[in-house]
């Protein structure tokens, strides 16, 4: 089975992937880690972020064994990924990639922007995970205390906000819910409550279709 899970930045898709994942016993690939890696690979190189044909070098490239690197973490990478994500070929280059990970059994949670819509268009469960902006920017705020980090939460929220309109207006494979996918608004659950949702709408889906 594959579930796809897409979503803006910070709206808490990425913990549930993760705990879906566990509770099925299904591999787990975080789709946005990709481009960061590209974003990162470009900005340690010096190159600029828009030069499609570099980038998309990099993409076909790239080295999973990098995704790990805590460096892909920071703000300023997520910002560049949503740059270099918007290039066509850089998309094109990780296109097939993703899916052959989704396309191993037992199964396998992919979380991203296009997962449902374009990457697999035909997973069994998709799931659309929304938040209001000011609580996903007081999220990312508390994270990156808990993590010693400064955080101005005006600056996130500025920042969630461009991410979000880059990420939905590109041309290429703009984030956006599939007509298929469930919408699971979790600004008012905490992550157990969340995950137990997921949880619900997969069983839900399961139930359906041994009825048929
Ligand atoms: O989810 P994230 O913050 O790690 O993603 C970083 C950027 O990568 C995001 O702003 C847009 C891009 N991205 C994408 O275009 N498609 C995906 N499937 C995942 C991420």
């Amino acid at each position: 089975m594959i579930i796809a899970i897409d979503g803006p930045a910070a709206s808490g898709k990425g913990t549930l992937a993760k705990r879906l994942a566990a509770h099925y016993g299904y591999r787990h690939l975080d789709t946005g880690v990709i481009y960061r890696a590209v974003a990162h690979a470009m900005l340690s190189a010096g190159l600029d972020l828009n030069d499609e044909a570099r980038a998309a070098e990099v993409a076909m490239t790239l080295d999973p064994g990098t995704f790990d690197d805590p460096a892909l973490k920071s703000h300023a990478v997520g910002s560049a990924a949503s740059v270099v994500s918007a290039l066509p070929k850089v998309r094109e280059a990780l296109v097939a990639f993703q899916r052959q990970f989704a396309a191993v059994p037992p199964g396998a949670v992919l979380d991203g922007r296009d997962i449902g819509t374009v990457i697999c268009p035909d997973a069994e469960v998709k799931i659309f995970v929304v938040a209001d902006p000011k609580i996903r920017a007081q999220r990312r705020a508390l994270e990156a205390r808990s993590r010693g980090e400064a955080a101005d939460e005006a600056a996130i929220l500025a920042d969630i906000l461009a991410r979000d309109e880059r990420d939905q207006n590109r041309s290429v494979a703009p984030l956006k819910q599939a007509p298929d996918a469930y919408l699971l608004d979790n600004s008012h659950l905490d992550i157990e409550g969340g995950v137990r949702a997921a949880i619900d709408i997969v069983e839900a889906v399961r139930a359906g279709r041994q009825r048929v």
